[in-house]
């Protein structure tokens, strides 16, 4: 009987022991390729890599704050101009790159690059206007930028209309 205990108890340990060496790769929800996580930085054409971490808590933020208007990379409101990398390079200036679109959610104009959106766009400078936005920290705003700037590798359908649900 003894014996019989001593070995669970040894069971256990090792059970525990294992247990705990798999944990940080089960917590961390995503865990792609890093060519999908290579995006662009900014205008020059620089890349940058995410960490899987940051592609996390990008999801995180475009869950919470972006995707009531933005679904699978449409715009709710205005349809022509998505989340698509083609549409984010049409724009003036381009928003196709990392710095852009952070640059964006601090300060959005329109496609045009004409006229101020800031009362209109959810924004940090704005923050007594969109209170979901005064949380957010410009590691945020880079890691939601770099979220959507990856997802087109992920899913082809991103941007394009509702039939390709
Ligand atoms: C209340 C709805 C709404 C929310 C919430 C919202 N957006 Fe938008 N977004 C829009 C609309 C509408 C446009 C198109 C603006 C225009 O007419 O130029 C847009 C445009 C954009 C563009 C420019 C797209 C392009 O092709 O140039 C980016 C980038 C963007 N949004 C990112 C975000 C992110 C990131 C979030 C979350 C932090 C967010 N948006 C939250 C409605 C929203």
């Amino acid at each position: 009987m003894r014996n019989y205990l001593g070995k669970l108890i040894l069971a256990l340990i090792l059970a525990i022991v294992l247990a705990w060496q798999l944990l940080p790769s089960a917590a961390l929800a995503i865990d792609v390729a890093e060519d999908i996580r290579t995006v662009q930085l900014n205008a020059e054409g620089d890349t940058y890599v995410l960490s899987n971490e940051q592609l996390e808590q990008g999801k995180l933020v475009f869950v919470d704050t972006c995707s009531q208007c933005h679904l699978g990379g449409r715009t709710k409101t205005n349809p022509n101009v998505t989340l698509s990398l083609r549409d984010l390079r049409g724009a003036e200036p381009s928003r196709d790159n990392l710095l852009a679109m952070a640059d964006y959610l601090q300060q959005p104009t329109t496609y045009d690059g004409e006229l101020d959106l800031s009362e209109l766009h959810p924004n940090t400078m704005r923050a007594d206007l969109y209170p979901e936005m005064r949380n957010l920290t410009v590691d945020d705003l880079k890691a939601v930028s770099g979220y959507i700037l990856a997802q087109p590798k992920l899913r082809s359908t991103w941007g394009l209309g509702k039939a390709y649900d």
